[in-house]
This record gives structure tokens, sequence and C-alpha cells, in this order.
């Protein structure tokens, strides 16, 4: 909280208490001072235990991340080869001055996973999802005054493995202590849709659902203010005098907004609710819900629009961790994936397979994500013996409408999915469980189309397509059948939720490049024959038997309209299952961008397809033996030809035919320079160069932002490469890099990409590979210069500084 708000806020209570006033809602960041224990304790949720050994941390926090990679830990290296096991956070707190006579509840935005949590030595209760959101109300056990209280939580992620792919451990996402007054918005009380919206007015529905403890009923007024993005009122509705009679109300009011700006994806433009509850004796609370204007609808024939205008859904499927940070949530990190995303011309974010943290979803509004939301990753039956079927029964219901209560508000989510790739669709349990799922969703959000990623594309053998109820049939890779989708299925909308699956790492080619290695072969082959660095090929050579090249699956999505989109597998690489590889190898290959966050090449082919800027990029490096034959490719686009030259030589003129997506040289390695040149009308359009590097001289530093936020949050990232003495990046450089800080920042994690290093991701060190690595600053909460100072034997080290502000 900034110190003026502080002030404010206490002259603001000082004034409730002179005239007995109600207070509206105080949100409070409940991050700071937590203590944490790795391991289990008897005693531990009891008030009076010692936790004065237990570390002190802020959260969200990610104990697995920290942990030391092992073949034989028990997420194997599927769930990414990091310790789980149980941990224990305590917090002591006075409560808030503006809590007595309220409610006080406790938010969590996930903790994964089994987590259960106590105040005072009191159970609040379980939560064993490990990606739902949830809060406990701590009114009735809290003692007031001077005196401490205590919330204590256990997290058991120890029943394994649980995943197939890495979760994370702990409390790693926010967490908020909230009070309100007697009559106040329900949790998730509002739900706000746009029943008709065009061009020159749009109706808006705001449902809001006010709770009332008071004991007995209550005259109130509640008003419906929508603000613009500037800040000025531009509508209003006062229902003057509502009788609260029962403990929970439904408000239903509407409102009309003359020449609405548009949420789109290019101008994704926010306006934003306030609810206002009023009784006699003053301001009863207060509630934001975020507000985006758009309307959208798929069509068999037309395909999806947005606003009216027909659009292909260009998305990526996203895993929630964070690279070298874990799965511990940071606005910045998910932001920066967005910004590279959104470069390559992304436009929607598959969120597999689980509830994201909420401020993926507010990232998303703002910048313009359409949003496919996700509930599960499976249903009663098992993918992993310790995973979520064990919960589901028990549990399903819950989760999946909090999840809609939570996610209904945000413009960018535009779909639901009830499960990715569910067992259950090969058998008629299947069909009543997609009903039942469908029907939870529906009762809550009508708004929004429900879907499912499924596999199964024969009708008969398709329980959950059967089902009748799925507003859009998405389909996971198998391209091949895409022709036959509208034959089978007559009169549906078809979506690729998963498409391509193929493996890249970073700067690695295997030459020929128009050979595809396809491993695992069949599900019967083992992960082993590859390379032995376990590496895979740049080139968009390299696929398991159920997927895709990229070029193989965007090529089908081109030639199949009725395809509404796609979502690739996968934008990022993430930790865990790290096919096609077994150990060391520990996180993913089918990344568009490597885990550091550095774009592979398949990422310039979507690029040069998906984004409307001019596009020249040409692979590999050129450094190679002398007379080897070279495959050089170039992805381009904005332009009707390319040429090579290499030292000032001519290769010849390529254009891309019909379905292709690049061009190709086959080339007589000399070292030198590779040129390429594009051009439009004989114009140039793009050149690129590439030289053959000589000998490591120096390092280079350059961060993504050169002014941060001093907020104890904020990241730099900052990639680091070594270059040869003329500026050339070495392609294979492997030099181990030792940093340095100095001023009111520390490194919060270090990368590289490479699928198979074991090097901590919290440390001061890290060796490059092919060339680059990545340090991430964290920023204090006090401003000043930042200075990383990279060093490295035999090479020129290099400092950058950056600002960090207030
Ligand atoms: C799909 C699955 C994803 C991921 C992917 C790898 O079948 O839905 O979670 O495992 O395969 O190709």
């Amino acid at each position: 909280m900034s110190r003026v708000y502080v002030i404010c806020f206490a002259l603001f209570i000082l004034g409730q208490a002179a005239f007995a006033r109600p207070l509206p809602r105080v949100v409070t960041d409940f991050n700071k001072d937590w203590k944490f224990y790795l391991g289990d304790n008897a005693q531990a949720e009891e008030a009076q235990f010692n936790d004065a050994q237990w570390r002190r941390l802020t959260l969200p926090h990610d104990w697995s991340i920290e942990g030391k990679f092992d073949e034989k830990n028990p997420a194997k290296p599927e769930g990414g080869g990091l310790p789980t096991g149980i941990g224990w956070y305590r917090k002591t707190f006075v409560l808030p001055a503006d809590a007595k006579d309220r409610h006080v509840f406790i938010e969590f935005d996930g903790v994964y996973r089994n987590s259960e949590v106590w105040i005072n030595g009191h159970s609040l209760g379980k939560r064993p999802n490990g990606y739902i959101s949830f809060r406990y109300e701590l009114t009735p056990y809290l003692k007031p005054g001077k005196q401490p209280n205590i919330l204590a939580v256990r997290v058991d992620n120890s029943a394994q493995p649980n995943s197939r792919w890495y979760s994370g451990s702990g409390i790693y996402r926010n967490v908020r202590l909230v009070t309100t007054s007697k009559i106040a918005v329900d949790q998730w009380g509002t739900f706000v849709t746009t029943p008709k919206v065009d061009n020159s007015s749009a109706a808006v529905r705001v449902s809001t659902n006010v709770r009332n403890t008071t004991g007995k009923p209550q005259q109130v007024s509640v008003v419906a203010t929508i603000y613009d993005a500037a800040g000025k009122q531009v509508a209003e509705q006062i229902n003057p005098s509502l009788t609260l009679r029962d403990t929970l109300t439904t408000v239903t009011q509407g409102l009309a907004l003359a020449q609405p700006k548009l949420w789109s994806v290019e101008q994704p433009y926010l306006y934003k609710v306030v609810t206002t509850i009023k009784s006699k004796q003053g301001v009863e609370d207060r509630y934001e819900t975020p507000l985006g204007i758009r309307y959208f609808g798929f069509d068999a024939q037309k395909g999806f629009s947005l606003n009216g205008k027909t659009m292909r859904i260009l998305g990526v499927c996203q895993h929630h961790d964070l690279g070298a940070l874990g799965a511990a949530v940071n606005v910045r990190a998910m932001e920066r994936q967005l910004e590279i995303l959104r470069a390559m011309g992304c436009n929607a974010i598959r969120t597999a397979h689980n509830p994201p943290a909420p401020e993926l979803l507010d990232l998303c509004d703002r910048m313009g994500f359409l949003v496919l939301d996700e509930a599960f990753d499976m249903w009663q039956k098992k993918k992993n013996g310790q995973d979520y079927h064990v919960d589901f029964k028990q549990w399903h219901r819950r989760d999946l409408e909090d999840q809609v209560r939570r996610d209904r508000n945000h413009p960018s989510v535009f779909m639901w999915s009830i499960g990715n790739e569910i067992r259950e669709q090969f058998d008629s349990t299947g069909t009543h469980l997609t009903k039942e799922l469908t029907a939870i969703v529906k009762r809550l959000d009508a708004t929004r189309p429900v879907t499912s990623a499924l596999t199964e594309q024969e009708p008969d053998k398709n329980f959950m397509s059967q089902a009748g109820v799925l507003d859009v049939l998405s389909f996971n890779y198998k391209h091949e059948g895409y022709p036959e989708l509208p034959k089978r299925f007559p009169n549906q909308i078809f979506l690729a939720t998963e498409t391509a699956a193929a493996f890249e790492t970073r700067g690695h080619y295997d030459l020929p490049s128009d050979s595809i290695r396809v491993w695992p072969k069949d599900g019967k082959t083992k992960l082993t024959n590859g390379n032995p660095d376990f590496t895979a090929s740049s080139y968009d050579n390299a696929r398991p038997y159920w997927g895709a090249t990229h070029e193989a699956a965007w090529g089908a999505i081109k030639k199949n309209p009725h395809l509404t989109g796609l979502f690739v597998w996968s934008g990022f690489d993430y930790l865990g299952e790290p096919l096609p590889y077994p150990w060391p190898a520990r996180s993913s290959y089918f990344g568009l961008i490597d885990l550091a966050g550095f774009p592979k090449d398949a990422y310039y082919l979507y690029q040069s397809e998906w984004s409307s800027k001019p596009v020249l990029h040409i692979l590999p490096h050129w450094n190679w033996s002398a007379g080897q034959t070279v495959d050089v490719w170039a992805y381009y686009n904005n332009a009707d030809e390319v040429e090579l030259f290499l030292n000032g030589k001519s290769l010849g003129v390529k254009k891309k035919g019909n379905d292709d997506l690049h061009v190709m040289w086959r080339v007589p390695y000399a070292p030198g320079t590779l040129q390429a040149v594009s051009r439009k009308g004989g114009q140039t359009v793009l050149k690129r160069t590439i030289s053959t590097a000589g000998r490591p001289a120096k390092i280079e530093l350059t961060a993504d932002r050169n002014a941060l936020k001093a907020d104890g949050r904020d990241l730099a990232f900052v990639t680091v490469r070594v270059l040869d003495d003329k500026g050339n990046l070495i392609p294979n450089a492997d030099n181990l890099v030792n940093f340095t800080t100095s001023g009111p920042a520390s490194i919060a994690g270090v990368d590289n990409g490479y699928q198979a290093s074991l090097e901590p991701f919290k440390a001061n060190y890290r060796k490059t590979y092919n060339g680059m690595c990545l340090a991430i600053l964290q920023t204090q909460e006090k401003g000043g210069n930042i200075k990383l100072t990279a060093t490295a034997e035999g090479l020129a080290p290099a400092s950058i500084t950056l600002q960090s502000k207030p």
C-alpha cells in the first residue's frame, strides 16, 4: 500500500469512527511476513506454536523451484524432477482497526495442493485443487485489539505423481485479507453482461449478489456506475430503495451506453462498473468489476467473428509456470510472456489445463488476448495415480462453479473448456459427465460457449460429443482428419485446441533439414533414440507420432477454414513433460519460445504468417565444418522473393510456392557472411545477415526494460550473449557466467533454455547454452540504480545499469 493511501485510509477510518458510519470493503495485500517450514509438523497449526526458527518470506512462493533436480524425486521427470512434499506457512497479524464488527475473510488465489488453513488453531477447511481460488471467513475466531492472530496453512503435495507437468508447490499465488461491512457484495458477487451490443449502443446488465448478515431486513440503495477508461462516468443506474430481507439478495440493473468503445484484440478498451451499496448509515460497500464491451459468434460457415468482424483464433496453449521463477505468480513475468507472444501475432491463450492466476486474465483483458479458460485435465479417470481424479467426485461441482464465478466478468474469456483429453470420452460415462459439467457452466454463464479438448474424431466412438451439449467441438492433433470433420459432425463448429507438439531446442540444427525425425514412433518405443546431448532440431523437423511439424499443422489449419482457429502446443516451453527424452531432460521441447523466453526459429514461422509486420528470419547459424552441406531457410512475409548471398555471391532468388511456408537453399558451407534480402516489386523490404563467429571474446547484456518499479515485485529480464570481437553470437558457447548485483535488487532466477540442464534456477551463475543465458533481477521496495555485472573466464565482462523508481 502506498503511503498516501495509508494516510487517506487512516483519516477515513477516523472519520468513520466519529460518525459511526459503515466502511466499504478494505482489501489488504497479505503476502508479506509469512514464516515457512519445509516438512511436516504435527503442532504447527496451534496458535502457541513457536515458529521463530522458520524462514521468513513473501508470497507468492513455490518451494519446488528452490529445490534440487533429482531423477528420483517423486514428481518424476514428467513433473519437472524437482522436490515436492509437505510445507507449512504461518502468519502472525494484528487485526486491522477497520475489522471491528465486520466480516473478515482470507482469500487465496491458488495453493498447490491439498491445503488446510487454520486461524488461531481452528481449522477453516481443506481445498485439494491446486489451481482454484478460495476464501475462508475468519470473523468468529479472531482476537481483537493488539492480540496476535495466527494463520497456519499446511500444503500437502506429497502424494505423487499427481501431474503430467510441473505444478510447483506452496502458496504460489496471491493472498489478500478482505474486510466488509455486514451489508456487502458476496464473493465474486457480480455478473456483468452485455445482452445487446452494436456500434451505436450497448445494453449492460449488472447482476449483484448482496449479503445482509445484520439479522434483520435492511433498506438500501444499489448504484451501478460505469466509468470509461479515462475514469469518466458514462452511465449510472440507481435503485433507490431495496429491502434486503434475506442473507442473500440478487439485484439486477440495466444500463445503456451510447457509442460504446468496443473491446477487441487490437483495441482492448476497458470500462469498469462500480457497484455502490448505501444504507441510511452510509456507504456499506463499493465493488469494482471490469467491463469490456464486445460481441462474438461462431458460425459453421463463416467461422469466428468478434464485433462482427471475421477473424481466426490464433492461439497458443500455456501452462502456468514462469520458467526459472517456477509457479510463483509474478505479473511482470506473465506480461513479458504475453508481450513476446503478441509480437508473434498471437491473439489467444488456452490456459492448459486449469484455471489460471486471476492476474493473467487481467493482463489478457488489458492487452487484448482471447482466453479459452480450461477447468480440468482429468475427471474420474486418472492420468496419474494421485491426480485430481481422487478429488473429482467430491469437488468438481464446487471447483467448476468457483472458476466460472471468478472469471466470468473478464472480457478476454470467450469460451470455457470443461476438460482436456478426458478419458471418459471413450465410454458412456463421458456423455453423462459432459452434460453435467456443461450444465454447471451454463447455469452460471449462458453468454459463452462450452467446449472440451477432444481426441476422438469418430462420432460413434466419442461419447463426449455424443452428449450433444458442447457448443464447439475442439480437437487435439490429427490434422489429417480435419477435412472429414464437417461430414462426420454436420453443422458443428470446430476448433483445434492443440496442434503441432513439434520438438525444438533453441539454436540446435539436425541436417538434412527435410528429413523428419519421428520419435517416439509409437506408444511402445522407449524415449531414448534421439541425440546424445538431449537436443531436438530447430528446423521444424522433429515430432512425436501423435504430433506434426509446425508447417504441417498450420498448413492444415490454413487449408481447412471450418477450423475456427488453433492453439499451438505450446507457446513457451514449460517445466516437466520432457518428451521425447528421458532424464536428465526435465522440461518441454514443445515451446515456440524456450524456457528462458528466447524465441526458437518456429516462432518466426508463425510471426511471418500471423503478424502484419514485415518478417525476414534466416536460420541456422553460420559456424559449420568446411565442405558440409548446410540448409539455409528463410521465413518471410510482405515480400515476393528472397535472395541469399554468401560472401557477396548470390545463391539464387527463391519464392514461396502456394503451400510453402519457407524457402530453402542447400549451401556448401564456407565461412563468412550470409545475407538474405527480401524484396517486393523489386524494392528491398528487409535484409538479414549472419556471419561465422570467431573466438569467444566478450559478454553482452541487454535488459527488456531500463526503468523498473521499486515495488519489490518488478523484474528485469537481462539477456546474456557471448560474442566474438566483432559482435557475432558464438552459436555453441557454453561459458559459465557469474553475476553480481549492486543496488536495490536481487537475482530472482537464472536460466539458459536448455531442456536438460540440471543447474539450479536460483543461483548467481549460469552456463550459456548455444551462446545465451538469462538473469532475472527483482526490485526491492526502495529505489535506486541497479547494476548487474556478468563475468566469465576468458571473456571481457559486461555490466548494465537500470533505474528502479518508487
Ligand atoms: C496432449 C496433452 C498436452 C500435452 C501434449 C504433448 O495430448 O493434452 O497436455 O501432453 O499432448 O504433445
